[in-house]
């Protein structure tokens, strides 16, 4: 049987992607009614960050635990991996004692190195290239709120990162138009956007990317591993915050989201961030437990 991992959107066929919103918003009404069962009994899962987390690892962990799974926190400084043990033989090793793994790194090859040596599903909990665990929690919460994104427009304000990545490849997924605003030198990689040309358009304008937009979204100016470009960066992206001012050139019922952790005063103001009719973080945060809670058992082929 071949192993199914998730290390970016287009891992999974854009029907199962649908099939994991479905299942992550019946697993949060499940949860809510108690009526949840234990499908994960039994199962483990190991977590492996290179990089902080807050809701990453919660949600990994606490949705192992009401699945009825425990899940395995392993950081490089407590494991060998840390030390310098090759990615290969950390896969194999780790892979055949646990029955998924969850990566946060730096590199997305090398998690893609980890995928090839392990003999269970890997899943990418972000690389420098790609976060789509995030994307997942974020259709969810704009299916909840707004019902099906397919045909509607999606802004992306700021950075070109990890997260706008996602975004592209969700464009395609979901079938959504993405129109990204960032300053010059930081937009996305060339080759991905040119290959979603169809629906993916660049500007260095916000106003232009924001107008009728049914969903706004942006996230941090400097992200993880790019903390010695904070000071410049805050110079280079001055005019991309994302505030009530721009949002209102957006449709009526636009949303905005933003992955966390958020910097007030940045990226986003601190008023549009606490605005809940247009703000939509604290349930994106939220979504993070349910969609990924679908993600495993898709992933391990078992039903709720
Ligand atoms: N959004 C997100 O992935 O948050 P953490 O870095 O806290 O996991
Ligand atoms: N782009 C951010 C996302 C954090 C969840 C980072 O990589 O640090």
């Amino acid at each position: 049987m071949t192993i199914q991992h998730f290390l970016t959107l287009n891992d999974l066929p854009a029907d199962e992607l649908r099939e994991i919103i479905d299942s992550a918003i019946s697993l949060k009404n499940q949860l809510r009614n108690n009526t949840a069962g234990k499908p994960m009994s039994g199962k483990v899962l190991a977590m492996i960050f290179e990089k902080s987390s807050t809701r990453t690892r919660v949600s990994f962990e606490a949705g192992m635990a009401q699945l009825g799974g425990s899940a395995l926190f392993l950081s490089p400084n407590d494991t060998q991996l840390g030390r310098g043990e090759p990615v290969a033989d950390s896969a194999r090793v780790i892979s055949s004692m646990v029955d998924i793994v969850m990566v946060r790194t730096f590199a997305h090859s090398k998690i893609e190195t980890f995928a090839e040596y392990s003999k269970v599903p890997v899943i990418n909990a972000l690389t420098d290239d790609y976060h789509p665990c995030q994307l997942l929690a974020d259709m969810q919460t704009y299916v909840e709120k707004r019902g099906d994104i397919a045909g509607k427009t999606v802004a992306w304000v700021g950075d070109g990162n990890n997260m706008c990545h996602s975004y592209i490849n969700a464009a395609a997924q979901f079938d959504f138009e993405l129109r990204i605003a960032c300053p010059s030198g930081f937009e996305p990689d060339a080759g991905l956007s040119q290959r979603h040309a169809d629906r993916v358009s660049i500007t260095q304008d916000p106003q232009q990317a924001v107008a009728g937009a049914d969903l706004v979204v942006t996230d941090t100016w400097a992200s993880m591993g790019q903390e010695e470009e904070k000071q410049q960066r805050i110079e280079q992206f001055k005019g991309f915050q994302v505030n009530h001012e721009l949002m209102s050139l957006a449709a009526s019922d636009a949303l905005f989201m933003h992955c966390l952790p958020a910097y007030r005063g940045m990226e986003v103001s601190a008023e549009l961030l606490e605005d809940e009719q247009i703000s939509v973080v604290w349930d994106e945060a939220e979504n993070r437990l349910h969609a990924q809670k679908a993600l495993l058992l898709h992933l391990l082929k078992l039903s709720a």
